[in-house]
């Protein structure tokens, strides 16, 4: 299992808990600690317009990327005249840096379970999947045991807890490549279809699985729901930043001492965050961190101060993705960096819309031939044009997002771009065949 970065003592926990059982598939552990508490205020006490209401005063937004508030797509999918629902989570974790999804499922699966039962009834919907990348055996093994023993006791099934209410809940296993954790491909592979995103509305709220309205939140989000049923929404929305309450889980790699998860409160400086992990591994300097996966923004040093939050990240350039932050230290050159991000995004793009298809091959094309010493001066224009070209005629959020590598490069680290383009030199001494500058030549930042 990762290893669980240790945090403050003061620092709340509504995702991991305080200590996490030693079997996380042990159902009566999992009661002694709290487990299905939630729910079973959520039926009695609460009943859906209430439960959703407390959920909209907690300030929850999705956890998988774009943070929309979440009641709101509960009342939308609970709206919808159609009497046949479903709720998924979504477990896939595309991005390649991830593994938080991948911790939260071995380690907490009833508040996983807990979480997309209390969306379900919610919403009003009698069928809830759990769909997880299939590479993950191990999270769809606990996941598969925690769902028979919660239908076992009663927790699901066809009479949730005596309510009457019937959920009945699975998980699947889907494989695919990086598209497949956006939820309208997801969907498609739920169906049993190949997938490419969906101009969207309609939502999924509106037309989802089998053309039938389906709340899809990430595993993360679901998790958080219990927690906020039981505490309320006041004391969720005390922890972090007030824009986007509560805590997330990131995944820490790259330069760093030790890698691993953390559950932190939004708003967390960056720099808190690595310093969680252990700082930049060797005390070497750190010159960039990059923020929301193979699209996400490169932060230079002095952005480290920035609040994990949807706002400030999204301010400097980043997003918070599904929670990777990923460290470079001074031997990292941007260029090399930015073009392998972009031709990523490129290779993973699936081809349906052509500003998409040809404009990220064409940015990554150009990446590559700065790095290859090849550059013509024109090339910083041209990315920045292309950049925005793509952005604008985005048909789904990758397209929306996967410039964010290059972009942040040419807004943060202009002089070492500069360096390649007009003086064929790497500063970091990366970038082959090109030279590397004389000692105290130009650097980025
Ligand atoms: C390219 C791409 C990949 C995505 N991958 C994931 C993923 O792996 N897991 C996830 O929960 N959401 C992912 N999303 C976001 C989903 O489309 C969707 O917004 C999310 O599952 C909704 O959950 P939330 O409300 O909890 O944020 C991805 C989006 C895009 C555009
Ligand atoms: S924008 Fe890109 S990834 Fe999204 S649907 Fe179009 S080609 Fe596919």
């Amino acid at each position: 299992m990762t290893t669980v970065l240790p945090t403050p003592a003061a620092w709340p926990r509504p995702l991991l808990g305080e200590a996490l059982p030693a079997d996380p598939t042990d159902l009566d552990a999992a009661v002694r600690g709290g487990a299905f508490a939630g729910l079973a205020r959520a039926i009695s006490d609460l009943g859906a317009t209430l439960t959703t209401a407390t959920l909209a005063e907690s300030g929850l937004r999705g956890r998988g990327g774009a943070g929309f508030p979440a009641a709101e797509k509960w009342r939308a999918v609970a709206a919808s005249p159609d009497a046949t629902r479903y709720a998924v989570a979504n477990g896939y974790e595309a991005d390649p840096a991830g593994g938080t999804s991948h911790h939260l499922m071995l380690a907490r699966p009833y508040a996983i379970v807990e979480g997309l039962a209390i969306a379900a009834i919610a919403v009003g919907a009698d069928e809830a999947i759990i769909a997880v990348r299939a590479e993950y055996a191990d999270a769809i093994a606990v996941l598969e045991q925690a769902v028979a023993a919660a239908r076992e006791a009663g927790y699901l099934g066809d009479n949730v807890l005596d309510s009457g209410h019937a959920l009945r809940m699975t998980v699947r296993g889907v494989q695919g490549a990086y598209m497949l954790g956006e939820e309208t491909v997801l969907l498609k592979a739920l169906e049993g279809r190949r997938g490419q995103p969906e101009q969207r509305p309609p939502y999924p709220s509106e037309r989802g699985l089998w053309g039938r309205p389906t709340l899809v939140h990430n595993v993360v989000t679901l998790a958080a729901v219990p927690w906020i049923v039981v505490h309320g929404a006041d004391a969720y929305r005390a922890i972090g930043d007030p824009d986007a309450p509560g805590t997330v889980l990131v995944a820490v790699s790259g330069a760093v001492a030790t890698p691993g998860i953390a559950e932190v409160p939004t708003g967390t400086p960056l720099e808190t965050i690595i310093a969680l992990a252990g700082g930049v591994a060797d005390g070497r300097p750190l010159k960039a961190i990059l923020v929301g996966g193979p699209s996400g923004g490169l932060l230079p040093a002095d952005l480290a101060a920035t609040p994990y939050a949807f706002g400030a990240l999204r301010a400097a350039g980043a997003h918070v993705g599904s929670g990777s932050i990923v460290v470079a230290d001074d031997r990292t050159c941007i260029v090399d960096l930015a073009r392998l991000l972009t031709r990523y995004c490129a290779d993973e793009a699936c081809g349906k819309t052509i500003p998409c298809r040809i404009g990220l091959r064409r940015a990554a094309e150009i990446g590559e031939r700065i790095a290859a010493g090849l550059a013509r001066p024109t090339d910083r224009g041209l990315l920045a044009d292309l950049g925005a070209d793509i952005v604008e005629s985005a048909l789904c959020d990758h397209e929306r997002l996967a410039t964010g590598p290059l972009t942040t490069a040419m807004r943060y680290f202009g002089p070492e771009i500069d360096a390649h383009i007009l003086r064929g030199v790497c500063p970091a001494g990366v970038c082959a065949p090109i030279g590397v500058a004389a000692a105290g030549t130009a650097n980025g930042g």
